[in-house]
């Protein structure tokens, strides 16, 4: 929680917790709150007020990933979702070993089922991933293939799993994470066989089997100007130069309190270089993660990154969704992904509030944008 707005406000995080079991009771219970409350006190009001009708103000599509199995199995977890988000993406099920693990079998009915949610809760969906060189099936990677084959393989993929959900997909992430830290191209799986030109084939299979979706380049640790989103920047210029269908990039946005992070105007600036392409941009999957235990002030330290990244959004005409990685610390991949780290996401987890929650609600609720998706 933003301090000014505590101490005017007079309340606690301590009533708001009183006021809402979850954030789920919090949203059922808005129109309940008594008036003079609800005009006087900012900070109740914006929890209270689901992030994805905040965003209507600026156009913005609010989203998650979303564990396939907590959505089957959890009501707080799906209700959260429902009520909160206006796109969603799947965390791991449209991922290859997930739609093909046996080779030649394909699995689409997790992705088929989250499809569904979005579409009965007036979701749009961001495919991820088609390419990208983790969590690929092993007989893939085990597999011997001379390059033409393996091409031809990536591309089947693309053409299976993009042509399956033809017409439900908003983004899809095409290429996900082929650069590394220091400008080069990752020696990935698909680099080492294929060289560099795997990235616009893959492109131009996706666009062949799902024309209407917006084909994105998607990495993490580009949020700014650095040596890897010059690099990124430089290959999707020439990607553009050539004619390549690419509509987007998305800006991961996974953030870490032990490194500095640029504020909302390097960000902006970063997007815009990429908006000046003609592309769109987005955040894709955000999340701030601190070495545990949390404390308040890493929470507020929190709130500024997150801040950051939506409000570099915001003030990027172009940039079309803002999507968190997770939206409470009960489902994150962060402890299991980085030792001794956690309390990534919005809400803790109990379903409350944190103060990056209300930071995002109120740049959201600050801003009136209009652009044209
Ligand atoms: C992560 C998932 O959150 C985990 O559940 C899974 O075990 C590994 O992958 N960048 C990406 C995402 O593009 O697909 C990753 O998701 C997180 C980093």
């Amino acid at each position: 929680m933003k301090l000014e707005r505590f101490l005017a406000t007079g309340i606690s995080a301590a009533a708001i917790l009183l006021l809402a079991p979850t954030l789920v009771d919090a949203l059922d219970a808005a129109p309940m709150l008594p008036g003079p409350r609800h005009e006087q006190h900012g900070a109740i009001r914006l929890v209270a007020q689901p992030l994805r009708e905040l965003a209507q103000r600026s156009e913005l599509r609010i989203g998650t990933a979303v564990d396939a199995q907590s959505l089957q199995n959890e009501t707080t977890y799906r209700d959260t979702i429902a009520k909160m988000f206006s796109t969603v993406t799947p965390e791991n099920v449209m991922k290859w070993d997930t739609v093909e693990p046996v080779q030649g079998q394909l699995d689409f009915s997790a992705g088929d089922q989250l499809v569904e949610f979005a579409r009965s809760h007036g979701q749009l969906v961001r495919g991820h991933v088609l390419v990208w060189h983790s969590q690929l099936p092993s007989w893939l990677t085990s597999g011997t293939y001379t390059p033409d084959e393996l091409r031809q393989i990536m591309c089947q993929h693309i053409q299976q799993e993009a042509t399956h959900f033809r017409g439900k997909i908003w983004q899809w992430d095409v290429v996900n994470e082929a650069m590394e830290e220091d400008g080069t191209m990752r020696q990935s799986f698909w680099f080492k066989n294929l060289g560099p030109t795997f990235i616009a084939d893959a492109f131009r299979c996706a666009h062949r089997a799902d024309p209407k979706a917006l084909l994105f380049y998607n990495d993490y640790n580009i949020e700014w100007s650095n040596p890897k989103s010059d690099a990124v920047y430089a290959m999707v210029k020439q990607l553009v130069s050539q004619g390549v269908p690419i509509d987007g990039v998305g800006i991961q946005g996974h953030l870490d309190l032990q490194y500095p992070f640029s504020g909302p105007v390097s960000i902006a600036q970063n997007m815009q270089r990429f908006q000046d392409l003609g592309l769109f941009t987005a955040v894709t999957e955000a999340d701030v993660r601190m070495m545990l235990p949390a404390d308040d002030l890493k929470l507020e330290a929190q709130a500024a990154g997150y801040s950051a990244m939506l409000q570099g959004c915001l003030l990027t005409e172009r940039c079309i969704s803002f999507t968190v990685w997770g939206f409470t610390d009960a489902h994150s991949w962060v402890p299991y992904a980085f030792s001794g780290q956690g309390a990534a996401n919005l809400l803790d987890e109990n379903y409350q509030p944190k103060a990056g929650y209300e930071a995002v609600a109120t740049d959201l609720a600050l801003v009136k944008r209009e652009h044209q998706p």
